[in-house]
């Protein structure tokens, strides 16, 4: 049985946590807690075929930054997240793109890009071509999801775990 350790990485308040939690739990937490490092292992079956995922929940916000770098290069799969509603997490996934590249040599890495918030469509900063570009760039699948309604959190992850199996 295959284990897949998952990296989600962005950064600071785009919602890591909590797609991390909808995914494992199907809930939503409104409090922003940052974190400093959290890690799961959930038993999970994507095209008939099961797995077992290590998911790390990293932290986005600068003082907890030294733990990130380590992830960067231990990590072998990424969930790199921004907030549809902040400019500079878009800014900071395009660096943060940059850095899983360096860190891996510019070999092939899986890495779905995803633009979170996707429910406060009203307070939209960065459009669904500025992301679907970025993501093409770095050849990255792009998925727009709602930690809150739960909209594509499932499908993200799945695509993450058809990239790994597909190296
Ligand atoms: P750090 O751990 O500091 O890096 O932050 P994070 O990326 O883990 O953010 P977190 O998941 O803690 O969410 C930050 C805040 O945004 C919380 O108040 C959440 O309730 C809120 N939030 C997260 N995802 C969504 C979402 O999809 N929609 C809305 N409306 N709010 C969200
Ligand atoms: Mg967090």
């Amino acid at each position: 049985n295959e284990t897949y350790k998952i990296v989600i990485i962005g950064g600071g308040s785009v919602g890591k946590s909590c797609l991390t939690v909808r995914f494992l739990q199907g809930r939503f937490i409104q409090d922003y807690d940052p974190t400093i490092e959290e890690s799961y292992k959930k038993k999970i079956t994507t095209d008939e075929k099961p797995c077992m995922l290590e998911i790390i929940d990293t932290a986005g916000q600068e003082e907890y930054r030294s733990v990130r770098d380590k992830y960067i290069r231990i990590g072998e799969a990424f969930l790199l997240v921004f907030s549809i509603i902040s400019r500079a997490s878009y800014t900071e996934a395009r660096n943060l793109h940059e850095a899983i590249r360096r860190a891996k040599n510019f070999q092939a890495v899986p890495v779905v890009t995803v633009a979170n918030k996707a429910d406060l469509d009203e307070e939209r900063l960065v459009s669904r071509e500025e992301g679907e570009t970025l993501a093409k760039k770095y050849n990255s699948q792009y998925y727009e999801t709602s930690a809150k309604n739960g909209s594509n959190v499932t499908e993200c992850f799945e695509s993450l775990v058809r990239e790994v199996r597909n190296l």
